[in-house]
């Protein structure tokens, strides 16, 4: 209402300056937007024509730009609203705005301006060029962080024009209202409280503009505020604390459990990376994680002997930094994969068969890395060893000695220790310990046999084995190692040892000297066995050693007796009859048995016919009667010989005279010596005489010993007297003696020269009595003794001394006859 007097007022005013200066210039002002037909002024009034005028000059309105708002009433008198007027389609934001004509009257010519000024009228709301206007605004965004806005135009001037901005609703923003220096006014949104996208992600808000017009005009924009996310949030796990239970040596890939972590924020500020912390490294070695999916596998060996529970802590990061941890306690469980292992501390290998019960063999350490039912170990041998398992303290256990040992029966033994644990399926492991019994000396050397006996054949060479005993030993080394020794027992008077000797390691037997059947028959010896222990043990055995004969001795003819010189004849008398017992050969072989079987042949006979010899007893018998033409000497040569293989012999000459008369047969027997001298082989003659200049030298060399010997050859045959029905021997045969004084013992090594006939007794008896009664005083036994240089030389000498003593008693015997004739 004010208003509107205000604005009649104004025009009142401007009409009286126009009509003022009528001549010049009309003004007037009027609002725009008049309906037509609007009167603007009326011209008779302020210029001061009247209608007549108007008519005459036939008045009209010129516009240099044609254009026809206002139009002339004629009648009126009147300006008038030919066209409706918009200012801001005239002048748009330039004021005033005017509209200047002329009026032009003819005849005369007149010419009036008139400007009409068109006044604004608030006719135009402010005008956003855009709809709605959309922000995205993070959500970190800063408190007083400005956003312009779009402003909005109001094609009114003056007070009509843009006024002011508001803002709702305007909790998180406010607005400030600035002003441009051409006077526009614009508006930019201020944060004014914390975005938070997580709270609301978007905001609407109305930016409503309004003019200065009475009544006001508004117009209004939405503002789309997007909260874009920030990455505000951290990952969270759903669990602080993961547990998990895994057998052991699960393999490659086996899935464990799977950790997840949610972030609130959006996109890939939400995208959550799992990984091991730095702290875990031991765990990634075994284990990983998929860093998308958080899934923990296996990848490494798992074993719980080494590792029991694995603690590990996951982290989930994301792509902001932020991150959250969670445990993951990954327990094993204990599998029975490792069997039990047996390992021998100590050992006494070998020991003595005679160790005492509960002697400690070994010392075992089982172990089993397995835990509880797994780990427990029952431990045990076979039951049939004379051997058992004692534990001793905590995994260790003794092997000792359950029973007497005996290496004789059972040398070693194969052990096995069997040690199982308890776990399903049970496992177990084996040791075998190879233990020796050691030899103890319990066992002493043992022959074969109790007695051995064994044989020599006489005249033996000595050191020649004849016999080997062999005992055996059970136990071993050296204590199986024998030695034979010869039990130096006193043997036929004299120490074993003189005959026998035994080899220490073949216990072979040998003579140490050579036997002569006819002294000794046989022998018992003792030989020990002994065995390399400590101490010893021995055992002895007994053998029966027999000398077995030899036929070394040829017979030797008694009676009758042969000599070299002497002519000796049994008589028969022509009138003997047949089966006449002329004379008996007597001969004996030293020799036993079959060696000493004698049997008699007639060898050579003057007449064969008249004289017979017993086969077996040396008889010499006539077979026929003796004639007179039979001569008066008879000659018989009888061969003696015993049954050995091969045999020996030996031949004696009988001389038998037939006749009536011994001067008969003397002057026969002066022939018959000498055809018997004829008859004896030369080179005994020569030996005799030989042995002859020999003794001869040694008689004027040692005269007083011969003389001696001499008369002790003397003495004895005085001493020497017949026996039953035999002829007188008047002495020794020298053949014999020979045999026996140096024959029989031949060897170098015997000091018995001088033969003894003690030998001799078994053999016959008839000898016996002749040697009893000729040698029985004469004969000495030297013993044995270690034999040296000079006792060779001795010996020699003794030999030589003794047949010298025999030539001379040939010799003797030789004188002796030489005489008779
Ligand atoms: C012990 O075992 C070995 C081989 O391992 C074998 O040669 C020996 O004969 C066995 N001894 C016994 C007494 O079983
Ligand atoms: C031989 O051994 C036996 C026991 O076997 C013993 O009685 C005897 O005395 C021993 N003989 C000799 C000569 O050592």
């Amino acid at each position: 209402m004010w208003r509107l007097l205000l604005f009649f007022w104004r025009m009142l005013f401007f009409c009286m300056i126009v009509a003022d200066v009528a001549a010049a210039h009309v003004r007037y002002s009027i609002p725009e937007e008049m309906a037509m037909g609007s009167i603007v002024g009326n011209i008779f009034q302020d210029v001061g024509l009247d209608v007549q005028r108007l008519k005459s000059g036939r008045a009209r309105i010129f516009t240099e730009d044609s254009s026809e708002y206002i139009a002339l009433n004629l009648d009126k008198g009147t300006l008038e609203i030919k066209q409706r007027i918009d200012r801001e389609e005239r002048c748009g934001q330039v004021s005033p705005c005017s509209l200047h004509f002329q009026i032009i009257l003819n005849n005369p010519m007149e010419l009036h301006h008139v400007d009409v000024e068109i006044l604004d009228i608030n006719d135009n709301a402010p005008v956003f060029t855009k709809r709605e206007m959309n922000f995205d605004i993070s959500e970190s965004a800063v408190k007083g962080a400005r956003f312009p806005l779009d402003s909005a135009k109001d094609p009114d001037v003056g007070s009509n024009s843009l006024r002011t901005y508001k803002l709702s609703p305007t909790d998180h923003f406010k607005l400030s209202i600035l002003s441009r220096p051409d006077g526009t006014k614009y508006a930019e949104m201020i944060l004014d409280a914390l975005l938070d996208r997580e709270m609301h992600e978007q905001h609407k808000l109305t930016l409503t503009a309004y003019d200065g017009g009475d009544p006001p005009k508004s117009s209004s924009v939405r503002i789309n505020v997007i909260v874009l996310d920030a990455n505000d949030n951290a990952p969270v796990f759903s669990q602080s604390r993961y547990k998990v239970t895994v057998p052991e040596n699960s393999p490659r890939g086996t899935h464990i459990t799977q950790v997840s972590a949610t972030d609130a924020d959006k996109g890939v500020n939400g995208e959550v990376v799992y990984s091991f912390s730095q702290n875990s490294d031991v765990a990634s070695s075994v284990f990983n994680i998929q860093a998308n999916t958080g899934e923990i596998h296996v990848v490494g060996a798992l074993n719980y002997e080494k590792v029991k529970q694995y603690e590990i802590d996951v982290e989930a990061t994301d792509k902001g930094g932020l991150r959250d941890t969670c445990k993951v306690l990954i327990e094993l469980v204990d599998l029975n994969d490792n069997a039990p292992v047996i390992s021998i501390i100590s050992l006494s290998n070998p020991i003595p068969e005679d160790s005492p019960l509960e002697t400690t063999i070994a010392m075992l350490n089982i172990k089993d890395l397995d835990s509880g039912m797994n780990g427990q170990v029952k431990c045990f041998i076979s039951h049939d060893l004379p051997f058992k398992i004692k534990p001793s303290s905590l995994n260790f256990y003794s092997l000792v000695s359950n029973d007497i040992l005996d290496r004789e029966t059972v040398p070693e033994y194969n052990i096995t220790i069997t040690a199982i644990d308890e776990g399903t399926p049970p496992r177990s492991a084996n040791k075998t310990i190879h233990l020796k019994l050691s030899d103890v000396n319990d066992h002493a050397p043992v022959f074969p046999r109790t007695f051995y006996s064994a044989s020599i054949t006489e005249n033996n060479n000595p050191g020649v084995p004849f016999l080997a005993v062999k005992a055996s030993d059970e136990d071993s080394g050296n204590n199986a190692r024998l030695s034979y020794f010869l039990e130096d027992n006193p043997l036929k008077g004299m120490s074993a040892s003189a005959f026998f000797t035994v080899n220490a390691e073949s216990g072979e037997i040998m003579a140490v000297r050579s036997f002569d059947y006819e002294q000794t028959k046989d022998f018992v010896i003792h030989v020990k066995a002994q065995d390399g222990g400590s101490p010893t043990l021995s055992s002895n055995v007994s053998i029966h050693v027999l000398i077995q004969d030899q036929n070394d001795n040829a017979p030797q003819v008694l009676y009758p007796v042969q000599t070299g010189g002497s002519v000796l004849a049994e008589m028969v008398p022509r009138s003997a009859d047949v089966g006449y017992l002329v004379t008996k050969v007597v001969a004996v072989d030293v020799d036993s048995g079959q060696n000493a079987w004698l049997s008699y042949k007639v060898h050579k006979a003057t007449d064969r016919a008249l004289f017979e010899v017993g086969l077996h007893n040396g008889e010499i018998r006539t077979v026929r009667q003796v004639t007179d033409k039979d001569a008066v000497k008879q000659r018989l040569t009888v061969l003696v010989e015993d049954n050995g293989q091969p045999s020996r012999s030996a031949t004696v000459i009988v001389n038998v005279a037939v006749a009536d008369s011994f001067p008969e047969v003397l002057s026969e027997f002066t022939d018959f010596s000498m055809h018997d001298k004829e008859y004896n082989d030369k080179l005994t003659f020569y030996l005799v005489l030989a042995l002859a200049v020999v003794s001869f030298l040694f008689i004027t060399c040692l005269l007083l010993i011969i003389s001696v010997k001499v008369y002790r050859w003397r003495q004895e045959r005085l001493f020497f007297k017949s026996n039953g029905a035999l002829p007188v021997i008047p002495y020794y045969p020298p053949l014999y003696a020979d045999v026996d004084g140096s024959g029989t013992l031949k060897q170098a090594f015997s000091y018995d020269v001088c033969g003894t006939t003690d030998s001799r007794k078994s053999d016959l008896k008839f000898s016996r009595q002749i040697s009893q009664n000729t040698l029985s005083g004469d004969c000495t036994r030297t013993v044995p003794r270690p034999k040296t240089d000079l006792d060779n030389l001795l010996a020699e000498f003794e030999g030589i001394r003794e047949k010298v003593t025999v030539q001379n008693w040939s010799l003797y015997c030789g004188l002796r006859v030489l005489a008779v004739k």
